[in-house]
């Protein structure tokens, strides 16, 4: 099959985003909320004000907040049984990737009673009804998971294998900016990474198509001109309103057109250093584009650099140094020593990355020696 593009959910650029969660239930007979949230989003109050404003319009809200980071089935089975008992008609996700991700979950366990996550997970089940509508309202500017129509969720045993389903779409994103302006420094330029490298892995990927190509053109744009002033001056409504709309665009974009080999790889690594996959994502993007740059067509190139704002000369060789200065203005680590990768461990990494999904989709095809070597240079 040719590639493909399908985006169903509803997008709300929005100033406030409580207000248009409410205006969004008004239109619903009898709406009833179940608010999936984590607990720094609820230690921040922001939730509270979420409930007050739904509690105003008659909206009865039953709030889910014990979601945990790279969340697991039985992390989502009891926001599940929340959102069950209480007769939710809708899933409100207030959260990053996590949180949203558990949301989806919850939205397809509830319209397909009695179907087991992990047979979902291994192919053994199928999704055969409708989800219960998800929500998501996203307070980080990174993932991109109100875009997508995949959730990952661990099985039992922590292991992580998405689900990918048209039914995995959210029914509404609302994108406010404001909701990520607390965001600590670090934590935005590494979720803020993770925008620019879903953008362009999904550009140069295999299966990019030209709907893709201009979501992901978008959020590179977005990203070069407002990640530094994002991570920098945290306050800026503006910075923060574009990174968080980039976010959701360059999602829409991976989620169609795919990811490369910094995301192949960085599974294995996060994994194996419990890294911050924004951070990890960053730390492998200047090798991978090295790795990359001799199959970079002028054709390709020429649109990419215009959205990078580099100078017309330059190069696509250029690309992987460029993303080096990028990536160290933000105040990320630039050596993959620097985020705790030790030689010994290069082999098993690079044998592991070579069975992640992404890794044929890759710009140019690599092996696992390819791997070893664009490690051990990048140390
Ligand atoms: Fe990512």
């Amino acid at each position: 099959m040719g590639s493909v593009f399908y985006f169903p959910t509803r997008l709300i650029f929005s100033t406030d985003a409580a207000e248009d969660l409410v205006q969004e239930l008004s239109n619903i007979s009898s709406p009833k909320v179940a608010l999936l949230t984590d607990q720094g989003i609820l230690s921040t109050g922001m939730a509270d004000s979420f409930v007050k404003k739904l509690d105003a319009a008659g909206v009865p809200a039953e709030v889910f907040s014990n979601i945990p980071g790279n969340p697991n089935i039985q992390d989502v089975l009891p926001a599940f049984e929340t959102a069950q008992k209480a007769g939710s008609t809708h899933i409100v996700a207030l959260g990053g990737g996590s949180v949203i991700d558990t949301a989806k979950a919850v939205g397809i366990l509830l319209g397909n009673p009695g179907l087991d996550w992990e047979d979902l997970q291994w192919g053994r089940s199928k999704i055969e009804k409708p989800a219960l509508p998800v929500i998501a309202i996203p307070t980080t500017a990174g993932t991109g998971s109100e875009s997508t129509h995949v959730t990952v969720i661990g099985d039992h045993t922590g292991f992580k294998r998405g689900v990918v389903h048209p039914e995995v779409f959210a029914k509404i994103a609302i994108l406010d900016g404001s909701l990520t302006l607390s965001l600590p420094a670090k934590l935005t330029a590494s979720t803020g990474m993770d925008v620019l490298v879903h953008s362009i892995e999904a550009y140069l990927g295999k299966r990019a198509n030209p709907m893709t190509d201009m979501f992901a053109l978008g959020a590179i744009r977005a990203a070069v001109r407002w990640l530094p002033e994002a991570t920098h001056n945290g306050k800026n409504l503006e910075a923060r309103k574009a990174m968080t709309e980039a976010a959701t665009i360059g999602g829409i974009a991976m989620d169609q057109a795919g990811l490369g080999l910094a995301h192949a790889i960085a599974g294995p690594v996060a994994n194996t250093y419990h890294l911050h996959h924004g951070l990890t994502v960053a730390v492998l993007l200047p090798p991978t584009l090295a790795f990359g740059a001799p199959s970079i067509t002028p054709e390709r190139w020429q649109p990419l650099r215009e959205a990078l704002r580099l100078p017309e000369n330059s190069q696509p060789k250029d690309f992987s140094p460029w993303a080096t200065k990028f990536v160290a203005g933000l105040g990320l680590p630039t050596r993959l020593s620097e985020v705790g990768l030790q030689k010994a461990d290069i082999p098993t990494l690079a044998e592991n990355t070579t069975r992640m999904a992404m890794f044929g989709n890759n710009v140019r095809q690599a092996t696992a020696e390819d791997c070893v070597k664009l490690l051990e240079e990048y140390l």
